[in-house]
């Protein structure tokens, strides 16, 4: 008895450190999990409604992975929990961080390698309002299923599923998580599936709607100063605005309260010869048709001012850049959107869209408990 009990420590005292090096992979018609342990403790999760203001839309529901508490709370450790990445050292949170509304400062996002990967790492707040599809490109029609690939991607994670499987189900704590919020029996049960599920459940939480914008339009609790009522009502939202004015026209991709309408559009960035000569052709391989090459998604505005710098490749540093260039009306392509036409931008109007996209800011998902990290 007292032997096994040694043992049983210092098992524990093994898994309990993460500083231990990978465990080896599991060879071909092995069993994954060698131990195969039975889990105890509750199995029944408890469904949960997502609830947000009402001025938002009504958020999305995936009957392929329904909310649980027991889920939300695994999925939340998930995003936070190294042992996601290649040596246990590279989470979802260290290119989505709450501080930058879930971004992470850089043009492109940098993974466990050190080498900058081919686009921007965006912010994922509202994802649960997205009727579209996921990523820049629209590559990803579901979240949970988006989650796979930043685990296995060289360029981010660079981390085999397999062997995150075996350090989740050899932990201490991830086994009654997954029985909590999956109802598995064994170590052995636990899947990728899960585990992305779970991610995707917390993901789906991760609501923004409370900015100054917000107080302002649907609370009525605070005011516009003039310079941002000019930005909203003269500039950005395109309310009884005459085809063919000189008016920068932002509302008709990016309006109210998603402030993005997550569809597919050129907006003029690329200056290329012909629509075969985008660096990076979005959409277009998504679809599979050259019309849509150098399509990307008319994202959520909210949080911009957190989240530079900007567009699918990080190319402008500040919003100032982004707004010389709907200014100038973007280069002439053969499938770039008709709404981005150029217009006059006076010193007055650039402060008036800059105020205005500043009070989109929600200050308080940067603090926001529901979604920081469980670990600190
Ligand atoms: C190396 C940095 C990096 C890491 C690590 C990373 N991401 Fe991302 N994330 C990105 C980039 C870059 C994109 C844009 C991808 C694209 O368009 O191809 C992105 C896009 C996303 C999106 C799409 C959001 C939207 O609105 O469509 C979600 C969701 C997401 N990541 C979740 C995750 C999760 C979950 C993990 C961990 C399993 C993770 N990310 C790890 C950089 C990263
Ligand atoms: C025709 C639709 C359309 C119009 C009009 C439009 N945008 Fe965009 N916007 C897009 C698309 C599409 C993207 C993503 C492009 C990319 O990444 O390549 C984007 C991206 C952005 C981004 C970068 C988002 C990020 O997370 O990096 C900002 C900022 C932005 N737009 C602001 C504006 C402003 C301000 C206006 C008005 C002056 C405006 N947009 C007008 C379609 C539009």
């Amino acid at each position: 008895m007292y032997r096994f009990l040694l043992l049983f420590s210092l098992f524990t005292l093994f898994v309990a450190s993460s500083c231990e090096p990978d465990p080896p992979l599991p060879c071909e018609g092995c069993p994954v999990d060698p131990e195969d342990r039975v889990i105890t403790g509750p199995s029944t999760p408890t469904p949960f409604t997502l609830e947000v203001p009402d001025h938002m839309p009504r958020p999305i529901v995936d009957e392929t992975n329904p909310l649980t508490v027991e889920g939300i709370a695994l999925g939340r450790r998930l995003f936070y929990d190294k042992i996601m990445g290649r040596d246990s050292a590279f989470a979802c949170a260290d290119c989505h961080l709450q501080e930058k509304a879930f971004t992470d400062g850089r043009a492109l996002a940098v993974g466990v390698g050190g080498q900058p990967g081919t686009r921007s790492a965006m912010s994922i707040v509202n994802l649960a309002f997205n009727p579209t599809a996921f990523n820049w490109d629209g590559g990803q029609l579901k979240i949970w299923e988006q989650a796979i690939h930043p685990v296995e991607n060289m360029l981010e994670m660079d981390e085999d599923w397999e062997r995150v499987l075996v350090r989740l189900r050899r932990s201490e704590d991830y086994p009654q998580r997954f029985r909590a919020a999956f109802g598995v029996g064994r170590t052995g049960e636990i899947t990728r599936e899960m585990a992305v599920k779970a991610i995707a459940q917390f993901e789906h939480t991760i609501v923004s709607a409370d900015s100054h914008f917000d107080r302002v339009v649907y609370l009525n609790s605070e005011f516009f100063t003039e310079e941002e009522q000019f930005g909203a009502d003269s500039l950005f939202f395109i309310e009884n605005v005459p085809i063919g004015a000189d008016h920068p026209g932002c509302g008709h991709c990016h309006n109210a309260p998603s402030f993005g309408d997550n569809l597919f559009k050129n907006n003029g960035i690329e200056d290329v010869a012909s629509l075969d000569d985008f660096p990076d052709k979005g959409f277009g391989v998504v679809s599979g048709s050259r019309s849509d090459n150098g399509k990307f998604r008319s994202t959520t505005l909210r949080n911009i001012a957190l989240t530079g710098p900007y567009m699918h490749d990080g190319r402008f540093a500040t919003l100032e850049e982004v707004l010389d260039h709907y200014a100038s009306g973007g280069h002439a392509v053969e499938n770039k959107d008709p709404n981005i036409t150029g217009f006059t931008l006076t010193e007055e109007k650039k402060a008036a869209l800059l105020a205005f996209l500043n009070s989109l800011t929600d200050e308080s998902l940067l603090t926001d408990e529901r979604y920081s990290n469980p670990f600190e």
